[in-house]
């Protein structure tokens, strides 16, 4: 079947699905890398109703293909018609990978803003291979999830002036509000799930041990582990640490390009692209990495400690995993509800995120404390459902007009193949801001 659409949003009438079409019919135009778009799901109606909600005309006009998960047949048929598929159906564990299967197979692009590190680590393990055959690219993360870190990290390591190089670098999100900050329920649902499975990611990992690379990080100062609350005073805001699925996502980056120092030439890259891909890695100062959910107020903090109790202590039995997910609104201390956030709260929301990095003003001399401290900042809107979809949308158009500088298929996390592209400036075009706070030496 010919590729007769750019882009195929896959579960286009779901709750971040439908804002996914409003920020893709900003781009769509003959002068725009994206020219043609349809949309896909399980029910045709659906996605005509969605297409009504993201679309200022009253008779909106697009394809409208269905598709199922459960329905291979209609997957193929789906992929085969598109150069990129956006997969929004989740959560990925439960929907994802024939969605995959059915790319790498037909040699088509995938994106998708997956949160679940069991689910990337496995689709790496089992299409990588298969997709540098086809030459589909298939890349998890492309929301919230893990741009911002990744990009953030990047940009933090990449304002250390040499003989100057960071240790670590702590990540600090903090989510603001003058309305209630509410999630949709398939994002809890993803979370619960990768709780409750945590052990398959500990299984997987384990049948798939190769020794990745570690990246050579000056000094001998790794994060300290645990969940103890941190006052970071330098940018005012109490702190604990939050398990998501970015440092995973940035401990994968970092170990392919510790592999591949020049370059993914040799694996699917032509020679001309792995030798820029290298230079933008040489400014690249790897660091340890993590992350932590931040607010101005102790008692925040505590709200977050006693969700996070809540879900890991309940997540482990058949009944309390039906609890949690049958009551949301309870059980999430009212974070979560099955209806999702009104779009007065989607509009009202934003989020900061701060990169603290300490390191060396003179990495060759490393028998000291960390002396030096960098302080960036990444901003956006509301992290769901507004920058997601601008993040994903970005992935996308750079995939569109700059497939030839990407890697030629295979399984990546998005920093190896977005971070020598436009992507950042691209963010930043739309509303997604990278700064630099301060650098200093770090106060005693
Ligand atoms: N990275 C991030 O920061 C970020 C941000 C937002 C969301 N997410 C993730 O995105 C995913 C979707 O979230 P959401 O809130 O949009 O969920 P949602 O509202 O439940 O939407 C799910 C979509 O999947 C479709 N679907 C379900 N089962 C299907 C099947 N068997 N075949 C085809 N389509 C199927 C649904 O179709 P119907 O409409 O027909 O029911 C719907 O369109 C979740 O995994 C969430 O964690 C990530």
């Amino acid at each position: 079947m010919a590729k007769v659409f750019d882009i195929v949003i896959f579960g286009a009438s779901g709750f971040t699905g439908k804002y996914v079409v409003k920020e893709a019919l900003k781009f769509l135009n003959p002068n725009s890398p994206l020219k043609s778009l349809a949309l896909a799901g399980r029910d045709s109606c659906k996605l005509y109703e969605t297409l009504k909600w993201a679309s200022s005309t009253s008779k909106p006009n697009l394809p409208l293909l269905v598709a199922d998960t459960s329905d291979p047949f209609s997957l193929r048929r789906m992929a085969s018609q598109a150069k990129l598929v956006l997969n929004c159906v989740g959560p990925y564990r439960l929907h994802g990978d024939p969605v995959v299967a059915a790319c790498v197979e037909t040699g088509c692009d995938y994106l998708d803003i997956c949160g679940e590190p069991e689910f990337m680590e496995r689709m790496e393990a089992v299409y990588h291979e298969k997709a540098i055959e086809t030459g589909s690219l298939v890349v998890s993360a492309c929301g919230f999830d893990s741009i911002p870190a990744e990009f953030g990290l990047m940009f933090n390591t990449m304002q250390w002036a040499s003989p100057a190089a960071p240790n670590r670098v702590e990540a600090y999100v903090s989510l603001e509000s003058d309305k209630n900050i509410v999630g949709n329920f398939a994002t809890y649902k993803s979370a619960v799930l990768g709780v409750a499975n945590v052990d398959k990611l500990a299984m997987l990992r384990r049948s798939t041990r190769r020794r990745r690379a570690r990246p050579l990080i000056p000094g001998n100062a790794p994060l300290p582990t645990g969940f103890d609350i941190e006052h970071q005073k330098k940018i005012g805001l109490w702190a604990v640490k939050l398990p998501s699925a970015d440092p995973s996502i940035i401990r994968r980056t970092l170990s392919i390009f510790t592999e591949n120092p020049s370059g993914l030439q040799g694996v699917n890259e032509d020679p001309k692209q792995a030798t820029k891909r290298a230079v933008y890695w040489s400014k690249i100062k790897p660091a340890h990495f993590g992350v932590k959910i931040a607010t101005k107020h102790y008692l925040g903090i505590f709200r977050m400690i006693t969700i996070g109790r809540i879900i890991g202590q309940l997540s482990s039995s058949h009944f309390g995993q039906w609890l949690l997910l049958n009551f949301p609104y309870i059980f999430s201390l009212g974070a979560f509800r099955k209806s999702g956030p009104t779009e007065e709260e989607v509009a009202s929301a934003s989020f900061k995120m701060w990169f603290v990095g300490h390191g060396f003003s003179d990495a060759k001399d490393v028998s000291r404390e960390p002396d030096r401290e960098i302080i960036t900042r990444v901003t956006g809107p509301e992290i769901g459902y507004v920058a997601t979809p601008i993040i994903l949308m970005q992935c996308a158009l750079t995939v569109l007009k700059q497939r030839g500088d990407l890697p030629k298929g295979g399984v990546y996390p998005p920093g190896i193949v977005f971070g020598p592209t436009e992507l950042q400036n691209r963010l930043q075009e739309n509303g997604v801001t990278f700064d630099v706070i301060s650098k200093g030496d770090i106060s005693k």
